[in-house]
């Protein structure tokens, strides 16, 4: 497709590197440049997935990293939200771990569960085994990120990584944890494996994300889903100079950089100076209040509490207008969930969220 706005797609400098799209229109890279968008974009965490059936159609018979890892197939459960929605941008499908299994760590995603390491990580020893992402390791993935550039017409497209700390919690605690107790305990304990470990994480995810900009995505979205379990002076001592290093290190990327957490209404000025240029937030802070907490060069993206998704059309159509006023005293605003779709939701209820936003002036 060669829309008016598009510089260039698919084409390649010999280098791998398909070069930048120019996508002046879009309302998701203007709000996150914070510039004047046409409207409000809207997309969702988690749109492209379980709560779709035609997600669970294509995925029948293929587990789920083999699918994050098989281009076509990526590139098509990429496609089908904005198909369905119109949402002003796609979120490339793949997890946080598939950097993790294209290096050579044993982890699997169980249905129910999330991932799970086969050997957890938890001593110098462990850290020092831990195997470097290759450039070759992220080829499938820029693959899906080349095929989605020649799809998508003028929406932009989202790259993502897992941030240090929530890798490095699935690693150590060897699954999802409610507690995260064993992570905790190194990062205090044993605070120069800690860094290691996580210094060894930012390598990675910066050569991930910097490789699906390499291929062409529009931004990215960093997530630290699980930075919320840390107190303000842990995560500025422990976790924040990691993620900065990822994100600094894009800098220069001409993207713009998401950093999103859910629970750290108590972070969000740090998560802010970490280097991002949209703040994500989860539903419990409203956004006028995170807007002050973030201050000012940055925007936010948020906040619907997917779980109202599930108290019919009023309650959902004030829940949005509300959002929409608080998101205006932002620089720019991004709507969204405060975290991903749930897998029960109805597609019918996303579907009218997205009209209703795009209907407000
Ligand atoms: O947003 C999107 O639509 C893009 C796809 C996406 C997935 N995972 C696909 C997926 C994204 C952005 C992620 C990120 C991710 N993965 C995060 C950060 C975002 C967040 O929710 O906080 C985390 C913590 C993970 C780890 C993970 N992977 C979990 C907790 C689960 C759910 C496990 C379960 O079954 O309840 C997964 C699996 C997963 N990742 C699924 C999808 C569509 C479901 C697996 C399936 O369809 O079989």
């Amino acid at each position: 497709m060669s829309g008016a706005g598009v510089v260039s797609t698919g084409s390649t400098d010999g280098m791998g590197s398909t070069a930048r799209r120019h996508l002046p229109d879009a309302p998701f890279l203007a709000a996150a440049r914070r510039e004047r968008p046409s409207r409000r974009p809207v997309w969702f965490m988690r749109q492209a997935g379980r709560s779709l059936p035609e997600y669970r159609e294509v995925r029948q018979g293929t587990g789920m990293l083999e699918a994050c890892l098989t281009p076509d197939l990526a590139c098509e459960i990429t496609l089908q939200p904005v198909r369905r929605y119109g949402v002003d941008a796609a979120i490339l499908f793949s997890d946080i771990v598939v950097p993790l299994k294209a290096a050579g760590v044993g982890v699997d995603i169980v249905a129910g569960t999330g991932p799970v390491v086969e050997h957890p990580v938890r001593t110098a020893a462990d850290v020092a085994a831990l195997p470097r992402l290759e450039p070759d390791g992220a080829a499938p993935v820029a693959e899906a990120v080349r095929l989605l550039i020649g799809e998508l017409g003028e929406t932009p497209l989202i790259g993502f990584a897992g941030a240090p700390f929530t890798l490095a919690s699935y690693l150590v605690e060897g699954g999802p944890s409610r507690n995260h107790e064993r992570t905790k305990a190194l990062m205090h304990a044993e605070p120069d494996t800690w860094h290691a470990l996580c210094s060894a994480l930012a390598d990675m995810t910066l050569g991930f994300l910097r490789a699906q900009i390499a291929a062409g995505v529009d931004a990215v979205q960093l997530f630290d889903s699980w930075a919320g379990a840390l107190s303000e002076r842990d995560y500025r001592e422990l976790v924040m100079p990691h993620s900065a290093r990822v994100l600094r290190g894009l800098a220069d990327a001409g993207v713009p950089r998401i950093h999103f957490g859910v629970g750290t209404g108590e972070l969000l000025g740090a998560m802010g100076e970490a280097g991002a240029d949209v703040v994500g937030v989860d539903w419990r802070v409203p956004l006028d209040v995170a807007a002050a907490r973030v201050g000012p060069g940055r925007a936010l993206q948020g906040n619907l509490d997917p779980a109202l998704l599930f108290a019919g059309h009023d309650v959902v159509e004030r829940e949005v207008r509300r959002i929409l006023a608080e998101g205006s005293a932002a620089e720019g605003h991004v709507f969204n969930l405060g975290h991903g779709v749930l897998p029960e939701t109805d597609p019918d209820v996303l579907a009218r969220v997205v009209d209703v936003v795009h209907a407000v002036p």
